[in-house]
């Protein structure tokens, strides 16, 4: 069978994506979190696995320099890219919100969004016909309404210890997100054998992890 090159996400979700590999019985021996290795073979040969930034893995799939990808829907919406998405591996769940100080929606027109997913925050507050300006930024969010730079904050809550410790609040739920196995459309047709293997060793570990 041909060999299936993975883009992997550097950061929260990687230990726990390989972790979910390795219960499927595919191992990258030389692999661990801290690595500055890029590129690592599993010991079945079978998978080449790509550790690339998160922002990139649509980009690596869209283009086919990846077969499969493993990332963040919020990654997978904000690039847009065309991609199969093919399972939901349950890692990295989290909360996409609108956040802000006190009643800052209220008391605007027009609303200035901060976030590192402009596409998202755009799309969103369009659903609602709320007017905004967006704001690109690359981390460190939280900060924008501290400074008045924006009235409010599209972006990601897990623990919510970072809203909380910065005195936002949530003002709106957006959706929930959680890490998927993404697809290039043409390397699914092409090695629609091997994807399906890997996605049915998958799903027999997540059936068994519920
Ligand atoms: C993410 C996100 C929030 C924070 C939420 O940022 O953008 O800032 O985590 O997590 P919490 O609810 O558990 O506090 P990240 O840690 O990736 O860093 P960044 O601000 O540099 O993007």
């Amino acid at each position: 069978m041909e060999m299936l090159t993975l883009a992997l996400a550097k950061g929260r979700i990687a230990k726990d994506a390989i972790s979910l590999l390795e219960q499927a019985g595919i191992q990258f021996d030389d692999f661990h979190d801290q690595t500055r290795k890029l590129v690592f073979q599993s010991a079945d040969g079978k998978y080449r696995l790509l550790f690339v930034k998160a922002v990139d893995v649509p980009t690596y799939v869209e283009t086919g320099a990846a077969d499969i990808g493993i990332v963040g829907k919020d990654t997978i919406m904000e690039a847009g890219a065309d991609v199969y998405e093919l399972l939901d591996l349950g890692l990295g769940a989290c909360q996409f919100v609108v956040a802000g100080l006190g009643d800052s929606v209220k008391r605007k027109q027009r609303l200035t969004v901060a976030s590192k997913y402009p596409v998202i925050a755009t799309q969103f507050f369009e659903r609602k016909n709320i007017p905004i300006e967006t704001i690109k930024l690359n981390g460190s969010v939280e900060l924008a309404p501290l400074i008045g730079m924006a009235d409010v904050i599209v972006d990601i809550v897990e623990t919510g210890t970072t809203i909380k410790e910065n005195g936002l609040s949530i003002i709106e739920e957006v959706e929930t997100i959680s890490t998927r196995l993404i697809a290039n459309k043409a390397s699914f047709a092409t090695k629609t054998k091997a994807t399906q293997q890997f996605i049915m060793q998958l799903e027999a570990i997540l059936e068994g992890n519920q």
